[in-house]
Protein backbone atom coordinates (compact mmCIF):
# COMPACT_ATOMS: atom_id res chain seq x y z
CA UNK A 1 0.00 0.00 0.00
CA UNK A 2 1.18 3.66 -0.77
CA UNK A 3 2.12 5.99 1.72
CA UNK A 4 0.60 9.03 1.40
CA UNK A 5 0.63 13.07 2.34
CA UNK A 6 -1.55 14.13 4.74
CA UNK A 7 -2.43 18.30 5.07
CA UNK A 8 -3.85 19.15 8.49
CA UNK A 9 -5.16 22.96 8.12
CA UNK A 10 -7.12 24.94 10.88
CA UNK A 11 -7.39 27.72 13.03
CA UNK A 12 -5.00 28.44 16.09
CA UNK A 13 -5.42 26.10 18.80
CA UNK A 14 -7.52 23.86 17.59
CA UNK A 15 -5.22 20.96 18.34
CA UNK A 16 -3.77 19.96 14.54
CA UNK A 17 0.27 20.26 15.77
CA UNK A 18 -0.93 17.43 18.87
CA UNK A 19 -3.33 15.75 16.16
CA UNK A 20 -0.90 15.92 13.48
CA UNK A 21 1.98 14.22 15.62
CA UNK A 22 -0.42 11.30 17.00
CA UNK A 23 -1.85 10.28 13.66
CA UNK A 24 1.85 10.02 12.34
CA UNK A 25 2.83 8.16 15.27
CA UNK A 26 -0.21 5.96 14.42
CA UNK A 27 0.48 5.29 10.86
CA UNK A 28 4.36 5.55 11.07
CA UNK A 29 4.78 8.81 9.17
CA UNK A 30 7.00 11.75 9.65
CA UNK A 31 5.57 14.74 11.36
CA UNK A 32 6.37 18.02 10.14
CA UNK A 33 5.35 21.17 12.00
CA UNK A 34 4.93 24.07 10.17
CA UNK A 35 4.00 26.57 12.66
CA UNK A 36 6.85 25.62 14.99
CA UNK A 37 8.96 26.84 11.55
CA UNK A 38 7.43 30.60 11.41
CA UNK A 39 7.76 30.46 15.69
CA UNK A 40 10.96 29.71 15.07
CA UNK A 41 11.90 32.39 12.48
CA UNK A 42 9.71 34.91 14.58
CA UNK A 43 12.25 34.20 17.55
CA UNK A 44 15.35 34.47 15.51
CA UNK A 45 14.11 38.30 13.81
CA UNK A 46 14.00 39.28 17.40
CA UNK A 47 17.25 37.76 18.45
CA UNK A 48 18.82 39.53 15.70
CA UNK A 49 16.61 42.85 16.19
CA UNK A 50 15.66 42.76 12.90
CA UNK A 51 11.67 43.89 11.48
CA UNK A 52 10.49 41.17 8.79
CA UNK A 53 8.18 43.58 7.36
CA UNK A 54 11.40 46.03 6.10
CA UNK A 55 12.50 44.03 2.87
CA UNK A 56 16.27 44.10 3.63
CA UNK A 57 16.14 43.12 6.92
CA UNK A 58 13.66 40.20 6.06
CA UNK A 59 16.49 39.29 3.56
CA UNK A 60 19.12 39.44 6.36
CA UNK A 61 17.36 37.82 8.59
CA UNK A 62 16.91 34.46 6.44
CA UNK A 63 20.69 34.46 5.12
CA UNK A 64 21.35 33.41 9.19
CA UNK A 65 18.55 31.68 9.77
CA UNK A 66 18.35 27.92 10.05
CA UNK A 67 15.20 25.75 11.63
CA UNK A 68 15.77 22.19 12.00
CA UNK A 69 14.03 19.49 13.77
CA UNK A 70 15.20 16.63 16.00
CA UNK A 71 13.37 13.73 18.30
CA UNK A 72 14.24 13.88 21.94
CA UNK A 73 15.26 10.13 22.61
CA UNK A 74 14.32 10.56 26.39
CA UNK A 75 10.65 11.44 25.71
CA UNK A 76 10.51 10.63 21.55
CA UNK A 77 9.05 13.88 21.06
CA UNK A 78 9.90 16.00 18.30
CA UNK A 79 11.56 19.43 19.17
CA UNK A 80 12.67 22.45 17.00
CA UNK A 81 16.22 23.98 16.52
CA UNK A 82 17.72 27.46 15.82
CA UNK A 83 20.49 27.81 14.28
CA UNK A 84 21.32 24.57 16.42
CA UNK A 85 19.97 25.36 19.46
CA UNK A 86 17.01 23.69 20.71
CA UNK A 87 14.19 26.52 20.99
CA UNK A 88 10.93 24.39 21.71
CA UNK A 89 9.26 26.20 24.88
CA UNK A 90 10.79 29.64 23.87
CA UNK A 91 8.85 29.31 20.67
CA UNK A 92 5.68 28.37 22.73
CA UNK A 93 5.54 31.90 24.40
CA UNK A 94 3.06 34.17 24.41
CA UNK A 95 5.96 36.46 23.42
CA UNK A 96 5.82 34.46 20.39
CA UNK A 97 2.94 34.22 20.16
CA UNK A 98 2.16 37.63 19.94
CA UNK A 99 4.22 38.58 16.85
CA UNK A 100 4.26 35.15 14.77
CA UNK A 101 1.08 36.33 12.85
CA UNK A 102 3.22 39.89 11.12
CA UNK A 103 5.93 37.57 10.54
CA UNK A 104 3.79 35.32 8.66
CA UNK A 105 1.87 37.73 6.28
CA UNK A 106 5.89 38.82 4.62
CA UNK A 107 5.80 36.93 1.49
CA UNK A 108 9.49 36.96 1.11
CA UNK A 109 9.67 34.67 4.80
CA UNK A 110 7.02 32.61 3.64
CA UNK A 111 8.40 31.81 0.11
CA UNK A 112 11.60 30.85 2.09
CA UNK A 113 9.85 28.75 4.66
CA UNK A 114 7.45 26.84 2.08
CA UNK A 115 10.26 25.69 -0.20
CA UNK A 116 11.89 24.05 3.00
CA UNK A 117 8.22 22.97 4.07
CA UNK A 118 8.34 21.40 0.65
CA UNK A 119 11.85 19.51 1.03
CA UNK A 120 11.39 18.03 4.73
CA UNK A 121 7.84 16.22 2.98
CA UNK A 122 9.29 15.58 -0.72
CA UNK A 123 9.05 11.31 0.59
CA UNK A 124 5.18 10.44 1.38
CA UNK A 125 4.66 9.03 4.14
CA UNK A 126 3.87 12.83 5.81
CA UNK A 127 1.91 14.78 8.11
CA UNK A 128 2.10 18.81 7.62
CA UNK A 129 -0.17 20.63 9.82
CA UNK A 130 -0.24 24.44 9.59
CA UNK A 131 -2.09 26.99 7.77
CA UNK A 132 -1.66 26.94 4.13
CA UNK A 133 -0.24 23.42 3.91
CA UNK A 134 -3.35 21.95 1.57
CA UNK A 135 -3.46 25.29 -0.84
CA UNK A 136 0.08 26.34 -1.21
CA UNK A 137 2.89 23.73 0.72
CA UNK A 138 0.98 20.26 -0.68
CA UNK A 139 -2.16 20.89 -3.16
CA UNK A 140 -1.67 17.78 -4.45
CA UNK A 141 -1.94 16.16 -0.70
CA UNK A 142 -4.19 12.69 -0.49
CA UNK A 143 -6.06 14.10 2.75
CA UNK A 144 -6.93 17.35 3.17
CA UNK A 145 -8.44 17.87 6.76
CA UNK A 146 -9.44 20.96 8.03
CA UNK A 147 -9.84 21.55 11.78
CA UNK A 148 -11.62 23.62 13.71
CA UNK A 149 -13.05 24.34 17.13
CA UNK A 150 -14.83 26.51 19.12
CA UNK A 151 -13.01 29.63 20.22
CA UNK A 152 -13.88 29.25 24.27
CA UNK A 153 -12.56 25.58 23.64
CA UNK A 154 -9.84 26.41 22.02
CA UNK A 155 -8.62 29.03 24.57
CA UNK A 156 -9.12 26.47 27.62
CA UNK A 157 -7.09 23.80 25.67
CA UNK A 158 -4.31 26.04 25.09
CA UNK A 159 -3.96 27.43 28.62
CA UNK A 160 -3.62 23.84 30.02
CA UNK A 161 -0.79 23.01 27.87
CA UNK A 162 0.93 26.22 28.55
CA UNK A 163 0.64 25.24 32.66
CA UNK A 164 1.33 22.32 31.58
CA UNK A 165 4.54 23.76 30.58
CA UNK A 166 5.00 26.28 33.46
CA UNK A 167 3.24 29.63 31.84
CA UNK A 168 0.10 30.98 33.68
CA UNK A 169 -1.55 32.58 31.54
CA UNK A 170 -4.56 34.28 31.55
CA UNK A 171 -7.49 33.26 30.00
CA UNK A 172 -8.65 36.25 28.73
CA UNK A 173 -5.27 36.89 26.77
CA UNK A 174 -5.17 33.66 25.28
CA UNK A 175 -8.80 34.11 23.55
CA UNK A 176 -7.73 37.81 22.22
CA UNK A 177 -4.46 36.18 21.23
CA UNK A 178 -6.40 33.13 18.87
CA UNK A 179 -8.91 35.67 17.54
CA UNK A 180 -5.96 37.93 17.20
CA UNK A 181 -4.24 35.57 15.10
CA UNK A 182 -7.28 34.26 13.47
CA UNK A 183 -8.15 37.20 11.83
CA UNK A 184 -4.58 38.22 10.59
CA UNK A 185 -3.93 34.39 9.38
CA UNK A 186 -7.56 34.83 7.33
CA UNK A 187 -7.27 38.20 6.40
CA UNK A 188 -3.69 38.20 5.03
CA UNK A 189 -2.69 38.68 0.82
CA UNK A 190 -0.10 36.29 0.80
CA UNK A 191 -1.43 32.33 1.50
CA UNK A 192 -4.22 33.20 3.57
CA UNK A 193 -5.93 30.20 6.26
CA UNK A 194 -8.87 28.66 3.96
CA UNK A 195 -11.01 25.61 3.84
CA UNK A 196 -10.13 24.25 0.65
CA UNK A 197 -12.75 22.80 -1.48
CA UNK A 198 -11.58 19.23 -1.38
CA UNK A 199 -10.72 19.59 2.48
CA UNK A 200 -12.55 17.08 5.22
CA UNK A 201 -14.05 19.61 7.91
CA UNK A 202 -13.29 18.54 11.43
CA UNK A 203 -14.51 20.28 14.39
CA UNK A 204 -13.06 19.48 17.28
CA UNK A 205 -15.32 21.56 20.12
CA UNK A 206 -16.72 18.30 21.19
CA UNK A 207 -14.64 15.83 20.51
CA UNK A 208 -11.90 14.15 22.82
CA UNK A 209 -8.51 14.25 21.87
CA UNK A 210 -8.78 10.15 21.15
CA UNK A 211 -11.44 10.94 18.83
CA UNK A 212 -10.29 13.37 17.04
CA UNK A 213 -6.86 11.67 16.21
CA UNK A 214 -9.44 8.45 15.62
CA UNK A 215 -11.40 10.20 13.08
CA UNK A 216 -8.25 11.28 10.81
CA UNK A 217 -6.73 8.12 10.93
CA UNK A 218 -9.55 6.71 9.68
CA UNK A 219 -10.13 9.00 7.00
CA UNK A 220 -5.48 8.62 6.36
CA UNK A 221 -6.73 4.47 6.27
CA UNK A 222 -9.75 5.25 3.72
CA UNK A 223 -7.39 6.87 1.04
CA UNK A 224 -4.05 4.58 2.33
CA UNK A 225 -6.16 1.26 0.87
CA UNK A 226 -7.59 3.90 -2.41
CA UNK A 227 -3.48 4.54 -3.11
O1 LIG B 1 0.41 26.40 14.28
P1 LIG B 1 0.89 27.54 15.20
O2 LIG B 1 -0.21 28.16 16.00
O3 LIG B 1 2.07 27.16 16.02
O4 LIG B 1 1.38 28.66 14.15
C1 LIG B 1 1.88 29.90 14.58
C2 LIG B 1 1.59 30.97 13.54
O5 LIG B 1 2.33 30.73 12.34
C3 LIG B 1 0.15 31.11 13.09
O6 LIG B 1 -0.56 32.08 13.84
C4 LIG B 1 0.25 31.53 11.66
C5 LIG B 1 1.59 31.08 11.21
N1 LIG B 1 1.56 29.94 10.29
C6 LIG B 1 1.34 30.20 8.95
O7 LIG B 1 1.12 31.33 8.58
N2 LIG B 1 1.39 29.18 8.06
C7 LIG B 1 1.62 27.92 8.46
N3 LIG B 1 1.69 26.95 7.55
C8 LIG B 1 1.80 27.64 9.83
C9 LIG B 1 1.75 28.67 10.73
Amino acid sequence: MGKIVIAIDGYSGCGKSSTAKAVAKILGYTYIDSGAMYRAATLHFLNENLRPSKPEEAIQGLQTLSISFKINPETGLQETYLNGKNVEDEIRSMQISHRVSELATVASIRRELVAQQQRLGSGKGVVMDGRDIGSVVFPDADLKVFMTANLETRAKRRQLELLEKGQTVDLEEIKENLAGRDEVDSSRAESPLMKMSDAVEVDTSNLTFEGQVAQIVQLAKAKIEMN
